[in-house]
């Protein structure tokens, strides 16, 4: 093309790169609110829009219009998930390979990590976490309100009971900041922290926009809800447990409708994104369930780890208002998505990241540049014996660990015989064994999401490349900062804290 024509189009150019970034000035003076919802434990099988026999009519309805994504990946354990939540960074570069913290361990999400919750203060985001914490709580520095949360309501641990807040009986474990609550005792934990939430949306700074993590406990274990909830699920599941996490299903759903209903009725929802995350797959012995994916909570296979998510947001382009994402999206991408493509805000300061701002994949529908994605490598799970014929891997195929590039995954070690559980009471479904124990295995998850087809004789080189990339991680990773347990310190009717689970130490 003719000179003067090349440096027009340059020109062009450089007028649409001035005017994304000028719109992108102007979008950060008036930074969304973020509503960041997770439940607990619930199974990729368990919301109406994949075939649950329960219905969630309101986060369906969000879902359709927003984005779905149904490439979507968190961890396997819970601890894990919120570490990278909160870090942007995959748990080998913070010893939480292994999977959770317990009360009684000695240490928690490393207190150099800096986090999502900092960041997005920084930002100029008041910072609210609602419901279950679980990044550690044996000294106070371990605790939300100093991680970056202006405000705590909620738990410390990985699970309590919902009316009574204690576990087990009698140990106390609710707080408001850090002054323990014992004038909840009866309440349903879905219906305190769904109150907080609109709560806190009511009395709103109208000068500063908000981050809220709504932490849900719900779906996890111990299964109770108030009655009014399982109760119209009588005739239609019979296993009595189920019939209770649909209970529990249900309420959450509703608390979800009543906090977008408190952002419209103040005025706020216009200017908000709601985004719903699980945190890692369902254990099928607590009720939960991941079919048609293979396996369970805990696992590498996808019934471990694939995530149920979607954002919904008057913010979304018209052009991916519902619709389905398959671009390649994980929960470490949320830090730099919340504080960099929604906050307008800078990541630096942080540890090196993991994630990748998917802010553009999911308003716009942009291609995600995530290629890659270590699921985990967990030194502390090893296999004693077998593969002998992957004697000459760069990897030690015993260990633990998955991968995956583009479409296909590879696993090593471990990783079980399990198969896929059906749910209780639905017809045509049956729980199937998995194949016993290959120690390499690959799949490409795209043509087979259910993980049925080990290609790793087949393709042997593909197989090596990823053996590779493992082993660079590894040779990364940090060592698990898992300490032997204490739990005479750590017992809050012994250590002094008349009963209240919460720091039990001082020194590192
Ligand atoms: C809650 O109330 C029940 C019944 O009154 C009581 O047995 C239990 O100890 C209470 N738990 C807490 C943590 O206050
Ligand atoms: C939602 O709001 C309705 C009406 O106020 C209330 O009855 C219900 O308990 C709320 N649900 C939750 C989960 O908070």
């Amino acid at each position: 093309m003719p000179a003067n024509m090349a440096t027009s189009m340059l020109l062009l150019g450089l007028i649409v790169i001035i005017c994304t970034s000028v719109s992108l000035t102007y979008a950060t003076s008036s930074q969304p609110n973020v509503i960041f919802i997770m439940g607990d434990d619930q199974g990729y099988r368990d919301i109406g829009y994949h075939g649950s026999l329960f219905k969630t009519p309101i986060m369906d309805k969000l879902a359709e219009e927003g984005v779905k994504l149904e490439n979507y990946y968190v961890q396997f354990f819970c601890t894990p998930t919120r570490a990278q939540l909160m870090t942007g960074r995959y748990q080998i570069r913070m010893g939480l390979q292994n999977g959770v913290l317990d009360q009684d361990q000695k240490a928690c999400l490393p207190l150099d990590e800096v986090t999502l919750a900092e960041k997005m203060q920084e930002a100029g985001y008041s910072t609210h976490l609602i419901g279950k914490w679980h990044l550690g709580l044996y000294r106070e520095g371990c605790l939300p309100n100093n991680r970056g949360f202006d405000t705590f309501f909620g738990f410390l641990q990985g699970a309590e009971y919902f009316f009574s807040h204690d576990t087990p009986k009698g140990q106390l474990d609710f707080y408001r900041d850090f002054e323990p609550q014992w004038q909840y005792n009866g309440s349903y934990a879905t219906h305190l922290y769904t109150d907080e939430a609109i709560d806190l949306i009511n009395n709103k700074d109208p000068d500063k926009p908000m981050f809220m993590w709504l932490s849900h406990q719900a779906p996890h274990a111990p299964l109770e809800v108030p009655q009014q909830y399982s109760e119209p699920y009588r005739d239609i599941i019979e296993d009595d447990n189920r019939r209770t996490y649909a209970g529990m299903m249900a309420c959450m759903d509703e608390g979800i409708g009543n906090v977008t209903e408190a952002l419209k009725a103040n005025g706020i929802y216009d200017n908000t994104i709601i985004i719903y995350t699980t945190d890692n797959g369902g254990p099928v012995w607590n009720s939960a369930y991941n079919w048609p994916l293979r396996a369970f909570k805990g696992s590498l296979f996808e019934g471990g780890i694939r995530g149920v998510g979607f954002v919904h947001s008057p913010l979304l382009s018209d052009k991916v208002k519902g619709t389905v994402s398959y671009e390649l999206i994980h929960v470490s991408d949320w830090l730099p998505t919340l504080v960099e493509g929604i906050a307008g805000w800078t990541t630096e300061g942080t540890l090196p990241l993991d994630g990748i701002n998917q802010w553009e994949t999911i308003r716009d529908g942009r291609s995600s540049r995530r290629i890659e994605l270590l699921h985990n490598i967990d030194p502390l799970t090893v296999l004693t014996e077998g593969g002998e014929s992957w004697s000459d891997s760069p990897f030690d195929v015993r260990i633990k660990a998955a991968i995956r590039l583009g479409n296909w995954k590879l696993l090593t070690g471990d990783n079980g015989e399990a198969g896929w559980f059906a749910p209780p009471g639905v017809a045509g479904l049956d729980t199937e064994e998995g194949d016993v124990g290959d120690i390499v295995r690959l799949y490409n998850v795209k043509r087979d999401p259910e993980e049925r087809n080990n290609l790793a004789s087949k393709y042997r080189i593909l197989v090596k490349c990823l053996l590779r990339k493992l082993a660079r991680y590894y040779e990364e990773s940090v060592e698990p900062i898992y300490t032997p347990h204490f739990p005479e310190e750590a017992d809050p009717c012994k250590n002094g804290n008349n009963c209240v689970w919460g720091p039990w130490a001082t020194e590192e």
